[in-house]
């Protein structure tokens, strides 16, 4: 294990102003986002769809890395790149998704326990070779009537340690993600609870496990109260609530936080990151890695239309700015109204010819300024 490397990847995906797509949507995952547009989910339609968001133009400014899953990893552009390359080349890290999924807990109804330990040491292998410098493993926590269980919440933090070990002994980044679900009717102060008690186990089976928190990245959900809970929290109420559990749990050493957007809306998950980071300085920087939320504006712009890929590509780049500004604390939802920085690059780029056409028309005696 190169300690060095892990850090400059791990610091490095935290850039200041940039954050990760997570783009790792598993077969099922991606038929469903695909269903919502009519589009069938055969591996052409996902490859396209990859292909136009790892190809977007200046993305890379304000993305660091990108999560694949399995199939794109494997997978080329159409004009026979690996899409990892494509994103390298750019500067844009790739990353995979490595977990096999949260299957049923036994003998705990309700719960959830992620599977995909067997044989990942080999895996983990292939793909360092195949060009991925960071993992993901995603941990799911249910609140409900008598839930989460203490037991659930250990051996889903069992298995993120066991798996983090293992990436850093293979030479990648591991993303830690125990995702505590905002589903149900909880208020934001039972999300705070068992968010604290998930984040105490993980941290604590972390250091069992030896790893070194430098090298990895923690991609946690946010505090929030539950979607069908009929008191709301307002946006400053949840990003003081979920700067407070990360203050009490999360460790110094801990490079960066990188949310998950979880059904939040994209400009919801917006507006939060930019409140806690507008919040002032942290112990460890903290980002996004969305998948919704960068990503559900981008298909409906798509449409699975090869003539509205600029648009798609368009939509994308935008929210990809809102949310490197909300690294700064920086956005404001009149981005959402104003011209985005793209239409302005154009213009910029094509001000050369903007002149030559106003001197000629000056020289010809029409008159082309404003009415
Ligand atoms: P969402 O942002 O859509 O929650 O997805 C993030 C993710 O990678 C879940 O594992």
């Amino acid at each position: 294990m190169n300690t060095d490397e892990l850090k400059s990847v791990a610091t490095t995906l935290v850039s200041k102003g940039k954050g990760i797509l997570a783009a790792d949507e598993s077969s099922g995952t991606i038929k469903k986002r695909f269903d919502s547009i009519n589009l069938e989910s055969t591996e052409e339609n996902r490859r396209s769809y990859r292909e136009l968001l790892f190809t977007t133009q200046g993305a890379e400014e304000f993305i660091s890395g990108v999560i694949l899953f399995d199939e794109t990893l494997r997978q080329k552009s159409k004009d026979g790149i690996p899409l990892a390359e494509v994103l390298a080349k750019k500067g844009i890290i790739p990353g995979i998704k490595v977990d096999k999924g949260a299957k049923e807990l036994a003998s705990f109804p309700g719960e959830k326990i992620t599977e995909g330990l067997d044989g990942l040491r080999e895996r983990l292998s292939e793909y360092r070779d195949l060009g991925a410098r960071f993992t993901k493993w995603r941990a799911v926590i249910t609140i409900g009537a008598g839930l989460p269980s203490q037991f659930c919440i250990d051996a889903n933090s069992h298995a993120l340690a066991r798996y983090a070990a293992l990436c850093h002994e293979a030479g990648l980044v591991p993303i830690v993600e125990p995702e505590v679900l905002m589903d149900g009717d909880h208020t934001i102060e039972r999300c705070e609870e068992v968010t604290t008690a998930t984040l105490k186990s993980l941290f604590s089976e972390l250091k069992n496990h030896k790893v070194a928190l430098e090298g990895i990245l923690l991609k946690p959900n946010m505090v929030l109260s539950g979607k069908d809970c009929p008191a709301q929290a307002g946006v400053s109420e949840i990003a003081e609530a979920t700067i407070r559990c990360f203050r009490q749990t999360v460790p110094e050493e801990m490079p960066g936080i990188v949310f998950l957007s979880g059904g939040q809306s994209p400009q919801e998950a917006t507006e939060h990151l930019n409140a806690m980071n507008a919040l002032g300085s942290h112990p460890w920087e903290l980002s996004f890695s969305y998948g919704r939320a960068l990503q559900e504006p981008v298909l409906k712009a798509w449409m699975g239309q090869a003539e509205n890929v600029t648009k798609a590509q368009e939509t994308f780049y935008h929210r990809a700015e809102c949310n490197g500004a909300a690294r700064h604390g920086n956005y404001s939802p009149d981005m959402e109204r104003s011209p985005p920085k793209w239409l302005v690059n154009q213009l910029l780029r094509n001000y050369p010819l903007i002149i030559v056409v106003k001197h000629m028309f000056l020289n010809s005696g029409v008159d082309a300024s404003p009415p």
